[in-house]
């Protein structure tokens, strides 16, 4: 290659938890789950590295299809992907809400089909995202549970890191709380982490492994 000295490929974990502001090169364990729209990586991260990860296929996308099935199945009514996110964003949760959230959502009915105007409770969202949130927490309990001790213990000191824009949705760290019995924070610019990460960790090519840099 002219130019270029060397081509650096930086997992992506290890690039959120750089943008969240995480120290990834002290010994301790931290670990990260950054839920994007495609996958949803969980990884513990050592010295630079990742120590213990996963990838799944189920994240923001997987949630927009279960809006989209939930609502053909129980109203008849076939909504567009734009429709679908729109809903996830501003009444999807996976807690149970204090306070009732509605939206107005067209779409086409499948008997007569016309177009025609329903509205969404977020009481029915919860329900709708249940599944796929419970695929999210297993993978969690999952990596936890192949995680040596003391990295274990160090999470459960500091607590989880969510990263990525499908960690947004509603009461996401709250049910991860709940299930894991351990503190969970969503890291601030919590969509652009992995970017902003990735240009730190070009700064700061000695913090990281020789695995994570290959
Ligand atoms: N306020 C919000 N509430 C719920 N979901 C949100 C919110 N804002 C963004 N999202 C979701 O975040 C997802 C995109 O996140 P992100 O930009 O981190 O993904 P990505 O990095 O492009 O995907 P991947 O990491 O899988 O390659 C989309 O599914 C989007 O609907
Ligand atoms: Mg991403």
């Amino acid at each position: 290659m002219l130019g270029a000295r060397k081509v650096y490929l930086i997992e992506e974990p290890i690039a959120a938890a750089i943008g969240a502001g995480i120290d990834i090169s002290k010994p301790c364990g931290n670990m990260v789950v950054d839920i994007g729209g495609g996958t949803t990586d969980i990884a513990v991260i050592s010295l630079g590295g990742s120590v213990v990860s996963t990838s799944i296929k189920v994240a923001g996308d997987k949630f927009d299809e279960y809006v989209a099935k939930y609502i053909k199945k129980k109203y008849n009514l076939i909504i567009g992907e734009r429709t679908a996110e729109e809903l996830k964003q501003t009444v999807g949760c996976v807690y149970p809400k204090i306070q009732d959230n509605e939206m107005e959502v067209r779409g086409r009915d499948l008997s007569t089909g016309l177009p025609t105007t329903i509205v969404i409770h977020s009481s029915e969202m919860l329900e709708a995202l249940q599944e796929p949130a419970n695929m999210i927490i297993d993978a969690v309990h999952s990596v936890l549970e192949k995680t040596p001790p003391e990295l274990a213990a160090d999470i459960s000191d500091k607590g989880i890191y969510m990263t990525g824009g499908g960690c947004l949705i509603d009461g996401l760290d709250k049910l991860l709380q709940e299930r894991t019995g351990i503190n969970v924070m969503i890291a601030q610019d919590t969509v652009s982490c992995v970017a902003l990460g990735t240009g730190k960790a070009l700064d700061n090519l000695d913090a990281l492994d020789e695995k994570s840099r290959r």
